[in-house]
């Protein structure tokens, strides 16, 4: 089946299988592999992209179902050249180690701070709570997303 939506803020087309899940088709169909699969049953995190502004868990959507969607993965963040003040303050405040999780992070993050640009210690975690991080960088994550909630 063909799916064409905007990823990254360019328009795109695939022709899959109607089980491909979106976070398949975007790395494997559309070779953007910013965003990881870890668990494919919704639990960890890790494939979060923001589709038309909310974060979804990618492994649990269909490619299909994000025909005429807006996405965006952790590649349409920042451009080429500079990292985006919350990827600037991840790296600043270490808040990762083996960056596994990273992307899932930094793009729930990024969907929190677009609707809630002054979010409270609760709310920052409240928005990452299904976001899993092995390496247990939980603390480091929430104070990198406080100090650019701080900065606005
Ligand atoms: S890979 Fe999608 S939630 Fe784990
Ligand atoms: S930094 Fe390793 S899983 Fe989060």
């Amino acid at each position: 089946m063909k799916t064409r939506f905007e990823l990254n803020g360019q328009a795109v087309e695939a022709d899959v299988p109607a089980r491909t899940t979106l976070a398949d088709c975007i790395r494997h169909d559309l070779r953007q592999t910013g965003t990881h699969v870890g668990c494919e049953h919704g639990v960890c995190g890790a494939c979060t992209v923001i589709v038309d502004g909310a974060a979804v868990r990618s492994c649990l959507m269909l490619a299909v179902q994000a025909n005429g969607a807006r996405v965006t993965t952790v590649e349409g963040l920042s451009s080429d050249e500079d990292l985006s003040p919350l990827q600037a303050a991840f790296r600043k405040h270490h808040a990762l180690q083996c960056g596994f999780c990273t992307p899932g992070q930094i793009v729930s993050a990024s969907a929190l701070l677009a609707r809630t640009p002054r979010p409270t210690r609760d709310e920052i975690r409240e928005a990452l709570a299904g976001n899993l991080c092995r390496c247990g960088t939980y603390p480091k994550i929430e104070r990198a997303i406080a100090r650019v909630a701080e900065l606005g």
